[in-house]
């Protein structure tokens, strides 16, 4: 079948309020760790997309039972660990189901057959097989891809030092840990989002803190999980995409309401106020051991920014869109610090240097980011065909640039955008932008 193709083109100003869909990262976890716990776990709001459907699928297949109700909740019977599947586990496009999976099968006895389509059969995978092979699992992983048997159990706790900063990692490592002799801790440069040890917590395990070089770092040691209820506010990396169209299209305002705002997920947010956004942040809750805010952006006069490296991984989904917005900045935004946009579900640096430059808008890749050279509002052309290599993120960033440029902007394949955020058109369309299929 061939691939949707989508068209955003300028409108006028976007209005009005809307509750993005859930967290992605939170609703995988909850999925998992409901899985891997004794009794009944109950999840709200939780992310209905491909990725999400590919993980609740794993964990039937790896013993617990998954059952969505009338009323939206999903409510998942935890068998208390993991047993042998019968198929393959499809991971689809998720390389944070497959890499938490992976982590969480490691600690049982079992052989289980892990893939996924073809971008994330691209993707690298040693970065888990190491640590949880030091663990004492055992890998057929010829290439270190997907597809690959993970051979579980009887592993030994570790202090791993990971040479990146990856919550994939770090929870694949914990997971494994749940369920592995004596303690397990984690170490990493930067610290990455930190929902695995929120929620392991709230579950019940035996999770806190230790001091390695001088910084602390999560230790888990073996212990039993319970069901909990879950709440799962709204995606902070899918509120970007409204958020930016606020800030880009003249006279907007837009209210986001429920958004998760953990400070480990806040790197975008934090730029674009650094780069003279209207964001006002109302009413903090914590219902579920994450904070959760309501947000109003009013449109923007920008100017380029050069976020610190070290707050890549507090980001690394954002950068995307702000390439986007920062073509209506006025001036440098020099992004670094982000080599591992280069083995998301696309190579993101080259392919929004190459749909910015299509886009006219001036853009240079660097080893580790991008520099984009803004030229304030109004000032973006447009008027391309986005290839978007069935990356979700690169579709939703330029159908965005697509509102604000001077020429209608085309994705060549918007089927991915339900990956992380089904609904993505008509959520836009209600907010008053013009987003139709092709
Ligand atoms: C995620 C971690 C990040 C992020 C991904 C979700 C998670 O990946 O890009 O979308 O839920 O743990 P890395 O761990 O590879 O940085």
């Amino acid at each position: 079948m061939a691939a949707m193709r989508l068209k955003a083109r300028f409108a006028g100003p976007l209005q009005g309020t809307a509750r993005p869909p859930g967290d992605k990262s939170i609703s995988h976890r909850a999925l998992i760790m409901g899985a891997l716990a004794e009794g009944r776990t109950r999840i709200e709001s939780l992310l209905e997309g491909d990725d999400v459907h590919h993980t609740a699928k794993a964990v039937r297949l790896l013993g617990a039972k998954v059952e969505r109700m009338d009323d939206g909740i999903w409510v998942v019977d935890g068998a208390g660990g993991f047993s042998q599947p019968t198929e393959t586990i499809d991971c689809g496009n998720s390389g944070t189901g497959a890499r938490l999976l992976i982590g969480a099968a490691a600690s049982y006895k079992l052989s289980a057959r892990f893939d996924g389509d073809q971008s994330l059969r691209k993707r690298p995978m040693n970065r888990v097989i190491a640590p949880l092979s030091q663990m004492g699992a055992r890998f057929d992983s010829p290439q270190n891809k997907l597809p690959l048997i993970v051979h579980g159990g009887a592993l030994k706790g570790i202090t791993y030092r990971s040479p990146v900063s990856s919550a994939q990692v770090k929870s694949a490592v914990l997971l494994a840990g749940l369920h592995a002799e004596g303690e397990t801790v984690l170490v990493e440069p930067e610290r990455s989002r930190d929902h695995t040890e929120r929620m392991l917590k709230v579950f019940g395990a035996n999770i806190d803190q230790v001091e390695v070089d001088g910084s602390l770092h999560p230790r888990v040691r073996p212990g039993a999980l319970k069901g909990v209820d879950i709440y799962v506010p709204g995606d902070p990396s899918s509120a970007a995409f409204p958020v930016a169209a606020a800030l880009i299209v003249g006279k907007s305002e837009v209210r986001v309401e429920d958004m998760l705002v953990n400070p480990l997920r806040l790197g975008f947010f934090e730029t674009l106020l650094e780069m003279g956004a209207n964001i006002v942040y109302e009413e903090t809750r914590d219902p579920i051991g994450e904070p959760i805010a309501n947000l109003v952006v009013k449109a923007s006069k920008l100017r380029g920014a050069s976020p610190p490296a070290k707050r890549a991984p507090a980001m690394i989904d954002e950068f995307p869109i702000l390439a986007a917005v920062a073509a209506f900045a006025d001036g440098e935004t020099r992004i670094t610090g982000a080599a591992e946009l280069r083995v998301k579900e696309s190579d993101r640096i080259t392919l929004m240097v190459e749909g910015l430059r299509a886009c006219g808008v001036e853009a240079e890749e660097l080893p580790d980011g991008l520099v984009v050279n803004g030229r304030g509002p109004k000032s973006v052309r447009g008027g391309a065909e986005i290839r978007t290599h069935g990356d979700h993120r690169i579709a939703m960033s330029f159908l965005i640039l697509g509102l604000a440029s001077k020429e209608p902007v085309t994705v060549d394949d918007a089927d991915m955008i339900a990956t992380s955020f089904p609904g993505f058109e008509p959520f836009m369309q209600n907010l008053g932008a013009d987003i139709v299929a092709l």
